[in-house]
């Protein structure tokens, strides 16, 4: 920290909720900034509970943490609403007066679009015909809507006031490096920029405010939709490993690869990475579940990191070994990372 941005390095789903929780627990961000819209969906499991949230920052599970969703998100009134109350949030989620409103018929024109439904395996959320709408200046922001004034906050001004003040800040970003709108693999892509520059942009923080950029890879590869996705294997092996999934938003299964280091190097590139979290260790080394502890993980896990670090020059500082937000290494301090 002080600003932290924390992005997804291969096609959404890496586990950036989980890391984002626990960096707001561990960190203590006065300020934390979920990007993007709703059709990415995090997952958080904080003392007995799951979360599935497609608005509200993951980070919520620190109550000293104020939630802001910034200008260039796009936000949906009722599952706002739905989330400020599922996490009792109430009176700490603000959102910037620019940021866009999604509204019903930017849903009903992504479900009738035969071309976002079969060829590029949309969400269908209405996100990109809201960023139409928006490029062509025709879409509604926050300031237009009464029930949204008591949340108004110049976002920009607020991340950067803490920033000054010597607070940390941390940025949620979305979906994954691969499905940027420019660097991913177009047109099987979101309809946003997603990596970190993107999101310092979004949120209205200039790159040199950026002190840590943390690329998530999870310990294989999974996408939905459309496009490529190189060495996938059939879904029966993908069983046989554990490393079945469903999408959070649609419920769609998730196609699934092994790690792809050629994919990392890239995402460590496009997105400037200082630290690299690994999730689902556990997936390929079972008694790492749950470790919390570098020395405690089976040889192989820890030989396989150290590989990933040579070959990618990055440290690897967070571990995610378990679906609850405690179940992580954190070796920044070894590191003499602050
Ligand atoms: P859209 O952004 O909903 O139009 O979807 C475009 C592509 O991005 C499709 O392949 C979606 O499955 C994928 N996508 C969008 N959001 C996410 C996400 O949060 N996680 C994973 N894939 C996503
Ligand atoms: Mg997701």
């Amino acid at each position: 920290m002080p600003l932290t941005i924390v992005v997804g390095g291969f096609f959404g789903d890496e586990g950036k909720g989980k890391v984002v929780a626990y960096l707001a627990l561990r960190d203590n961000p006065s300020i934390a900034i979920r990007c993007g819209s709703v059709n990415a969906g995090h997952t958080v499991s904080y003392r007995g509970k799951t979360y599935k949230l497609r608005l509200v920052s993951t980070a919520f599970v620190n109550p000293n943490t104020k939630i802001m969703l910034p200008a260039g998100s796009l936000i949906r009134i009722d599952v706002l609403m739905k989330e400020i109350n599922e996490t009792s949030t109430h009176g700490r989620v603000f959102v910037d007066p620019n940021a866009g409103v999604i509204e019903p018929r930017h849903i009903e024109i992504e479900r009738s679009d035969e071309y976002l439904r079969s060829v590029i395996g949309s969400t269908l959320q209405g996100v990109g015909a809201a960023m139409v709408d928006r490029v062509l200046r025709k879409l509604r922001t926050a300031k237009e809507f009464d029930e949204l004034k008591p949340m108004l906050r110049d976002v920009a001004w607020e991340v950067n006031e803490a920033l000054d003040r010597g607070d940390n800040v941390l940025v949620e970003g979305v979906q994954g490096t691969f499905l940027s709108l420019y660097h991913g693999t177009y047109p099987y892509v979101t309809s946003r920029d997603t990596t970190a520059s993107a999101f310092a942009s979004e949120v209205g923080v200039g790159p040199k405010r950026v002190d840590h950029v943390v690329v998530v890879f999870k310990a294989y590869v999974t996408r939905v939709g459309g496009g490529p996705l190189p060495n996938e294997i059939p879904f029966e092996e993908a069983r046989r490993r554990g490393w079945i999934e469903y999408g959070t938003v649609t419920g769609r299964p998730r196609r699934v690869a092994p790690f792809n280091i050629d994919l990392a190097k890239r995402a460590v590139m496009l997105n400037s990475a200082t630290q690299i979290a690994i999730t689902k260790l556990d997936a390929l080394y079972p008694e790492a579940r749950n470790v919390r502890r570098w020395e405690e993980l089976p040889v192989e896990a820890r030989r396989w990191i150290e590989s990933i670090e040579n070959e990618l020059r990055v440290p690897v500082t967070l571990i995610s070994t378990g679906e609850d937000v405690d179940a992580m290494v954190d070796r920044r301090k070894e590191l003499g990372i602050e």
